[in-house]
């Protein structure tokens, strides 16, 4: 590396502060990740009138969020911009297509710009590395807003939900039915984090990252690897599932064909806990990865896991943008 290069970077990233960049599940620690949910549960209470705040109701009063997408989404999008729009601040929404990202600007030197603008950045993409430079780059907090690795921010909706609907998850055992993909990996990531045992059933071809499983078991996660749907469910306390087909597939041909025995029906979920939950991130392909009366069953929790998208990013938004004091929001104040 040149000694200007150095320079730079060194000149970028070496404030007295670091900011809290929310890569990937693994990045907190479990007490932090648990503390992000108490605020996202405290705050989701507020909102509905359940807990009188501690805090007046807008922690991110003049701040903006920039979210930045190289890959559609419909929860994504939604679910950060009206999060931080109900804790006070902004947002701007940048494709790539209309920024010069999409003519070839390099992401450092859009990370070092966009962090002149905005208190913090969402990243959607279809290139891990994207998002690690902005990472290195921006000197305001980055959040995953999914790459072709990972899905950290639907992971943590979906624990929100599970505890909502059964309590704590620690201990509670996890079926992950399907493609072993980037939700899959935020998913195994998770179980090492909030101490749930978590069976996959997926073709062997696509078999989650070893990586990725290898650093789960590391760090005492209990996690199952088998071809066989059944072996997954049997006495499972959530069933999940997602597309056979991500954005950043190109085989799709290929993965239905492979798949065809990974759908979940109700048989399969016979084989679960009697009041077994069904989980997706959404969107769903009805008929392909999941029934359409698995979906509409009283198992399934699909939407509110679409819902809690915007409770559990409001307590992560609150996490990297407001300093010590973080913890503090969605507290119950006096009555
Ligand atoms: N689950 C999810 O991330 O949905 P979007 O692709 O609509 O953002
Ligand atoms: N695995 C899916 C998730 C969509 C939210 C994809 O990457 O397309």
């Amino acid at each position: 590396m040149s000694a200007v290069l150095t320079d730079i970077r060194a000149a970028t990233a070496g404030s007295a502060t670091a900011p809290r960049h929310f890569l990937n599940i693994r990045d907190l620690d479990a007490t932090t990740l648990r503390q992000i949910l108490d605020v996202a549960a405290g705050v989701k209470a507020m909102q509905q009138g359940r807990r009188r705040p501690l805090h007046p109701a807008a922690p991110l009063a003049g701040r903006t969020l920039g979210i930045l997408l190289s890959k559609p989404s419909t929860r994504t999008r939604v679910s950060f911009e009206v999060g931080v729009r109900q804790l006070g601040g902004d947002a701007v929404i940048l494709t790539s297509a209309e920024t010069q990202l999409g003519r070839g600007e390099s992401v450092a030197d859009t990370a070092r710009v966009l962090s002149r603008f905005v208190d913090a950045l969402v990243l959607r993409t279809g290139r891990t590395a994207a998002l690690e430079d902005l990472a290195k780059w921006s000197s305001v907090p980055v959040i995953n807003g999914l790459t072709p690795d990972s899905h950290p921010v639907q992971i943590l909706a979906d624990i929100m939900t599970f505890e909502e609907h059964r309590g704590p998850i620690g201990g509670r055992t996890v079926a992950w039915i399907g493609d072993g993909n980037n939700v899959a990996s935020s998913l195994i990531e998770a179980a090492a984090r909030f101490g749930f045992r978590l069976r996959l059933a997926t073709p062997p071809s696509l078999a989650p990252s070893e990586r990725v499983v290898a650093w789960a078991r590391a760090e005492g996660a209990d996690i199952t690897l088998t071809d066989d749907p059944r072996e997954a469910v049997a006495g499972a306390d959530c069933v999940v599932t997602d597309t056979w087909v991500s954005m950043s597939d190109e085989d799709a041909a290929e993965r239905i064909i492979l798949l065809e025995p990974y759908r979940v029906d109700t048989a399969l979920m016979a084989r679960a806990a009697p009041d077994a939950l069904f989980m997706h991130c959404l969107p769903a392909h009805i008929g392909e990865e999941v029934t359409a009366e698995v979906f509409e069953s009283r198992a399934s929790v699909v939407f509110d896991e679409a819902e809690n998208r915007l409770h559990a990013q409001k307590g992560l938004l609150i996490w990297a943008l407001c300093g010590d004091a973080w913890q503090t929001y969605g507290q119950e104040g006096e009555r």
